[in-house]
């Protein structure tokens, strides 16, 4: 949620801080903005809008430092004057900011009643002015940044600069949101940013910051620990990903090219370190009550992990949405084992429903794609996905990656690994059939029989359950459409009331449950639904048939993807941007 960026270095700032927010771009896109330090003050632009108009930029002089912002809105409507960075009234200290200041209300009135005016509705807009506030009482930039501190609650990332004092200068400072510094190749280059796509055209090399870390980026990097008053060293990591990963290639949209990407993703997952698995495995198969937790797309991966652990390892584990999981806390125990999914790790509930486990003594493990994320940190073990950044705002490649995970564990769990990682290996190349042209071009064609509907109903029974919650979730997020997914079972307890003539309706299947769940898809048709199948048999039920072979439990990773195609099609057709749907943001930082 927000983009943060701050550069220091030997390359013109506007250009390369430029660069570099366009490629965070999928945190926020409702307003941008820069700030650069000139020998005549900060100078700045700022727009609303997606990052596309850079025309305004030229008027912005070179300089080596400065910072910049893609936003989200939380606090004060998508307006210019809320656009960042913001100023201190004395227009001498600029910010940008990611996250939410709770007491902002009450620090508005303190520093109005001292005389400050605001010129924003942004929480972020007392920043700069406490730091001012500060630096009227004779603090130096660094100093009053710190006392600032105390005076500002909730979670947050805040990259500052100073237009006087030492004006190669940048301060960030991290609590309960990321940051994360990049170590350029050039002399004294410093990039800092939400997160490593932002910067990995430039360098690899980064440090995390940690909770309530405060750096100050000039020549050197320090960095000082405010819980515990002490300067800090932190170690340096090199990044996997490369930064051809992150670039669209020659396909229109990251959403077709992170699809297109699937079946070398599971190639991947198979080669994920076995040990780990198996250490992991051994953690599930040691506790009393596993529990998952994620939000969206990862809930979805939970859900199915809790049926393929079911039916192949004979387990029992729970799932909670991440934001709902305090309300269950007192069946915690020390030997409970707390599983959290995210494609971001930083995912400001699934953060909090792993501090919750940890206070609660119960042990924790997240899977995540994002190394060095805060929930890679703070739980006792990860999986990291090998999927690669994911710069659609839509999770697809993660969450296979993320069944995938699953299956390795639920056969390591059952003592057949092997089996597993070759199931696995066998949908390889069905993975490449299921992206292939062929198969896009026939999706094309259900898609412009679906383009003017305004509802869509989907349903499956055990593993095509969750299949079907997340293609409703990828459907509606894209193309706007009402898309809902139900059990199958559940329909003649009441959502069987919304079947008109001509409603569409999509039926996941499988060999396991197909007498049940085509019953169910009857009962659509006798009520005039227009019937599209998912699943290894064609049957009478249906007007179009999507073929998907049967697979047992990888089905779940199989016939989610054509429905991928299906939410990728549609957004096409209506005129919708795959990549950066309305209202939405890639990393949730925010409760
Ligand atoms: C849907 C989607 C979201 C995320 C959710 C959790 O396409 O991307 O529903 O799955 O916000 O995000 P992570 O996995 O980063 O915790």
């Amino acid at each position: 949620m927000c983009g943060i960026i701050g550069y220091i270095g030997p390359k013109n700032a506007t250009e390369t801080m430029l660069s570099c927010l366009q490629s965070l771009e999928y945190r926020g896109y409702d307003s941008w903005g820069l700030a650069v330090n000139t020998e005549n003050g900060i100078a700045f632009v700022k727009e609303v809008g997606k990052i596309g108009a850079v025309s305004s930029v030229s008027a912005l002089p070179k300089s080596s430092v400065g910072i910049g912002h893609t936003r989200w809105a939380t606090h004060g409507r998508v307006t210019r004057a809320n656009a960042h960075p913001h100023f201190s009234n004395n227009k001498k200290i600029a910010v940008v900011h990611n996250g939410i200041i709770e007491n902002f209300q009450a620090q508005k009135k303190f520093l109005t009643q001292q005389g400050f005016k605001f010129y924003s509705d942004t929480d972020t807009e007392i920043i700069p002015n406490t730091i001012e506030y500060h630096m009227r009482r004779g603090y130096d930039f660094v100093e009053a940044a710190k006392r600032s501190l105390n005076h500002l609650e909730g979670q947050y990332a805040i990259v500052a600069l100073h237009a006087d004092e030492d004006q190669d200068q940048l301060i960030a400072i991290r609590k309960e949101a990321p940051l994360v510094i990049g170590m350029g190749k050039e002399e004294n280059e410093f990039f800092v940013a939400s997160d490593v796509p932002a910067f990995l055209d430039h360098t690899k090399k980064v440090i995390f910051l940690e909770e309530q870390d405060l750096a100050i980026i000039n020549r050197k990097l320090t960095i000082f620990n405010l819980s515990k008053n002490i300067e800090v060293h932190r170690k340096i990591e090199n990044i996997g990903w490369d930064p051809v990963q992150a670039k669209k290639g020659n396909f229109d949209h990251f959403f077709m090219k992170e699809v297109a990407e699937q079946a070398e993703i599971i190639e991947r997952v198979v080669n994920i370190d076995k040990v780990l698995i198996k250490e992991i495995a051994d953690e599930m198969r040691k506790a009393q009550g596993v529990i998952f937790v994620a939000c969206g797309s990862a809930a979805h991966a939970c859900l199915s992990g809790v049926y393929t652990l079911a039916s192949v390892a004979k387990m029992h584990a729970n799932f909670y949405f991440a934001h709902e999981f305090k309300n269950f806390k007192k069946f915690l125990t020390p030997e409970s084992l707390v599983i959290a999914i995210s494609q971001s790790g930083e995912t400001a509930d699934t953060l909090d429903a792993i501090r919750v486990a940890k206070s609660c003594g119960a042990k924790t493990i997240s899977i995540t794609n994002t190394f060095g994320s805060s929930l890679s940190r703070e739980s006792h073990r990860t999986i990291i996905e090998r999927a690669g950044p994911e710069i659609c705002v839509l999770s697809t490649k993660t969450y296979t990656a993320q069944l995938a995970v699953l299956t390795l564990l639920a056969y390591e769990l059952a003592g057949k690994m092997d089996e597993g990682v070759a199931k696995l290996k066998e949908l390889i190349r069905y993975i490449y059939y299921l992206t292939s042209e062929e198969v896009r071009k026939f999706i094309k064609k259900i898609a412009e029989n679906l383009r003017y509907t305004e509802h869509l109903y989907l349903i499956g029974r055990d593993l095509q359950y969750p299949t079907a919650l997340e293609a409703a979730l990828k459907i509606k997020e894209v193309t706007y459409i009402h898309a809902e997914a139900f059990a199958g079972g559940e329909l003649k307890h009441g959502v069987i009331a919304l079947i008109v003539h001509g409603t569409p309706c999509i039926v996941f299947t499988s060999e396991k449950n197909e007498r049940e769940i085509i019953s169910n898809a009857m009962e659509l048709k006798a009520r005039g639904a227009y019937i599209i199948g998912v699943g290894p048999n064609n049957n009478e039920a249906f007007d179009v048939w999507i073929k998907v072979r049967e697979d047992e439990e990888a089905n779940s990773i199989c016939q989610i993807i054509p429905m991928q195609l299906l939410a990728y099609q549609l957004a096409i057709l209506r005129g919708c941007d795959p990549d950066k749907p309305r209202n939405l943001a890639k990393s949730v930082t925010v409760k």
